[in-house]
């Protein structure tokens, strides 16, 4: 059986390119949905290339953010989607979104949660002089990266070298394996939320000996 995702980028996409590459068509999961707040976001190129049906809703496009969201939650939802992955979507969604896609929306951020949500976490991160750096993959509440943690992955930074390229390099190495694992892992089932404590969310690896 598959497990449809969509992915929504902004930029890039180097993410939805490590989906694209690890996931897509190769188990259960299959992207069938890539869309844009961006019409020029390389991202949709790199979906188009794979032959996955794209979409861009600009929010000037729309009377305002709610209907916007409106119409890319119909988009996705006439499409089977299942699960929602933001990789490097640079919009906020509306609250009436999250709703609608409660508990099936999932976001990458280059940093160890809740240290440094919001924009440029890498750089306040290294502003901040902290000594170990990360990825975290979480579900999507209503506020700023603050939703369930399902995967967090850390690395400590080399203390004679702050050099921003390189430390991005390894940010991006970490998500294009984190991100990809986690999908896998809610397509196969294997993520679940406690229902007596909600932010704790159970994963059981493959293999796992741990419960
Ligand atoms: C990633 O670093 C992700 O953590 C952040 O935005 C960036 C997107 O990169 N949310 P890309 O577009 O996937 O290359």
């Amino acid at each position: 059986m598959s497990f449809p995702v969509a992915v929504l980028v902004s930029g890039e996409g180097s993410n939805l390119q490590a989906i694209l590459d690890q996931l897509h068509g190769r188990g259960e999961v299959e992207v069938v949905a890539v869309a844009s707040n961006k019409p020029q976001a390389r991202g949709l190129e790199r979906a188009r290339r794979a032959g996955v049906e794209t979409a861009v809703f600009e929010a000037s496009g729309f009377a305002d953010r709610d209907a916007r969201d409106a119409a890319l939650g119909d988009w996705l939802e006439e499409r089977g989607v299942r699960l929602v992955i933001l990789a490097g979507f640079m919009e906020l969604l509306g609250a009436a979104f999250i709703r609608r896609f409660a508990g099936r929306i999932i976001n990458v951020h280059p940093s160890l949660l809740p240290a440094f949500p919001g924009v440029r976490a890498i750089e306040h991160a290294l502003e901040y002089g902290v000594k170990q750096m990360g990825v975290t993959v979480h579900f999507v509440d209503e506020g700023v990266d603050s939703g369930a943690i399902i995967l967090q992955e850390a690395f400590a930074i080399n203390p004679y070298s702050r050099d921003i390229a390189a430390i991005e390099d390894r940010i991006h190495e970490i998500e294009h394996r984190l991100l990809p694992h986690a999908v896998n892992l809610i397509a196969a089932g294997a993520v679940r939320i406690d229902p007596s404590a909600p932010r704790h969310v159970i994963v059981e690896e493959v293999g796992d000996g741990h419960d």
